[in-house]
């Protein structure tokens, strides 16, 4: 969308008359990308601009939005649930203020943290999700047991699940600095060390961090809790699941917990795999 007058946006949003928008501009309750903006002159553009009325996000009716959240663990991958648990959308309800359309892209168990997409364009979302598009997701997981050149081999080549067998995958054991960086990303606060810690039981989870292996899981489908089965049946359950990246989207040092909008170069290479 090309870009125009803030004022014009803010009427076109429904915020105000575009002679009202000016003087919630020139009072100072505009901002524009994060900072507040008093100049007339002003312009924006739709789709990539973030524009906030009083610290509230607003939006034209017909414009998508896509976000990427850090999901923490304990957070159940549902816009409402009938149960009461806290939601990924819970997390994203200043973005939803703005764009009431927004849904997750597929999703993350409860207990596993990372990167999950939200967007409005239902097009780039089924086409992300679509099996014949083989969109590449790469996991960090914390295993029991020390996995050996056989396991890997197994999951590389495909492990057969009870709904069947699953596509060769990208798999590889973490060590050194690498393995160090991977237990940063999946955290050792409320993330790995709750899911540890439910996992672990009794067992205590420093018992269980300390003596696990760090492996990093490539997929080109997504099965429900597809990692967690294919460690299980090679004989070394889930500690531990964090989601890095997602196509060519890296989670970042994007904060737990947050969320933050995809920019337009990011949008095009998404869709350039949806379509
Ligand atoms: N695989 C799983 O087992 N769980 C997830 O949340 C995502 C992929």
């Amino acid at each position: 969308m090309s870009s125009m007058r803030l004022q014009k946006f803010l009427a076109r949003a429904g915020v105000a008359s575009r002679r009202h928008a000016e003087t919630m501009i020139a009072e100072g309750r505009v901002a524009v990308n994060g900072a507040i903006v008093t100049e007339m002159g002003t312009t924006v553009e739709p789709g990539r601009d973030e524009v906030a009325v009083d610290g509230e996000p607003v939006a034209l009716p017909d414009e998508t939005a896509t976000f990427m959240l850090h999901k923490p663990a304990g957070y159940v991958t549902t816009m409402s649930d009938p149960q009461g648990r806290p939601t990924a959308a819970d997390l994203m309800e200043a973005e939803r203020a703005a764009y009431p359309g927004l849904f997750p892209v597929g999703r993350l168990d409860a207990d596993t943290t990372g990167l999950l997409l939200f967007t409005t364009d239902g097009a780039l979302g089924h086409g992300l999700l679509h099996p014949r598009r083989h969109v590449e997701k790469t996991y960090l997981a914390l295993v029991e047991g020390a996995l050996n050149e056989y396991d890997l081999a197994r999951l590389r080549e495909g492990v057969p699940l009870d709904d069947g067998p699953t596509l060769p995958a990208g798999a590889r054991l973490l060590r050194g600095a690498e393995a160090k960086e991977a237990r940063r990303l999946i955290g050792t606060g409320e993330g790995a060390s709750g899911q540890a810690a439910r996992h672990g039981g009794k067992r205590g989870r420093r018992a269980l961090e300390a003596s696990g292996t760090l492996v990093e899981v490539v997929l080109r489908e997504g099965r429900k809790r597809q990692v967690r089965r294919m460690l299980e049946a090679v004989g070394h359950p889930v500690i531990a699941l964090h989601r890095q990246s997602f196509g060519p989207l890296d989670l970042g040092d994007l904060p737990r917990g947050a969320a933050r909008r995809l920019t337009s170069e990011e949008v095009a290479a998404l869709k350039a795999l949806a379509s």
